[in-house]
């Protein structure tokens, strides 16, 4: 009696267990089970759609006057001659003329400004004439612009040339003006 007890156990033991892990098995690719609770799926609006509560009609808001994206750097100038000359007075290039600068300043030169302003600077890239020349960077006059005013043409574009503002981080800038100096250094 009590033998054939204990083989009833050790064939059920593995049915129970098996059994068991079969009917809690579960597709993993849906959601657990949870208690119905309004934290999980929350009733929040997403980013782009309209809204009826805030003003405008949109979920997302502009940022506040005055306020800057984390990373952001304010650049109160406007693209004018007047404000171009204010930025060469008050900019300083923040990034050192560093052998590593100057060879990612080449680098960016190279991908983004050699296409018009050539590899050396002289005005005649490739793309030339089917684009009108830019100056010499070795002219009188480029050579006379300040720093910063080489970085406000960058930021905002001048005329012909647009900006690279959207291209090239604050830093990439400083990077470029950096090697446009040294190219013109680099030929009395
Ligand atoms: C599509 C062609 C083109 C590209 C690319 C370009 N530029 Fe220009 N750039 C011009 C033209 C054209 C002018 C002349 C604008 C004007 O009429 O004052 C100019 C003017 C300038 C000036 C002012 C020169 C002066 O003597 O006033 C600077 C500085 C300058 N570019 C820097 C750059 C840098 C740095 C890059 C790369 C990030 C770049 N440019 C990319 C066409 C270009």
């Amino acid at each position: 009696m009590m033998r054939s007890l204990a083989w009833g156990g050790v064939i059920l033991l593995p049915v129970v267990v098996l059994g068991g892990l079969w009917g809690a098995r579960r597709d993993p690719t849906q959601p657990n089970w949870q208690l119905p609770t309004q934290m999980a799926a929350s009733p929040a609006y997403r980013a782009q759609t309209g809204n009826p509560v805030l003003a405008g009609g949109g979920t997302l808001q502009p940022p506040v006057p005055g306020t800057l994206a984390r990373g952001a750097h304010a650049f109160h100038y406007a693209p004018t001659d007047a404000d171009r000359q204010r930025a060469g007075v008050e900019l300083r290039n923040p990034v050192p003329a560093t052998p590593r600068s100057l060879k990612e300043g080449k680098r960016l030169y190279d991908t983004f400004c050699a296409t018009c302003h050539g590899a050396t600077g002289n005005g005649d890239g490739p793309i030339i004439p089917k684009f009108p020349n830019p100056p010499s960077f070795h002219s009188e006059q480029s050579r006379k612009l300040r720093d910063g005013e080489v970085f406000h043409t960058i930021t905002l574009g001048r005329k012909k040339m647009a900006s690279y503002a959207a291209q090239l981080s604050r830093e990439e800038r400083w990077q470029v003006v950096r090697y446009i100096r040294s190219l013109q250094a680099a030929r009395p």
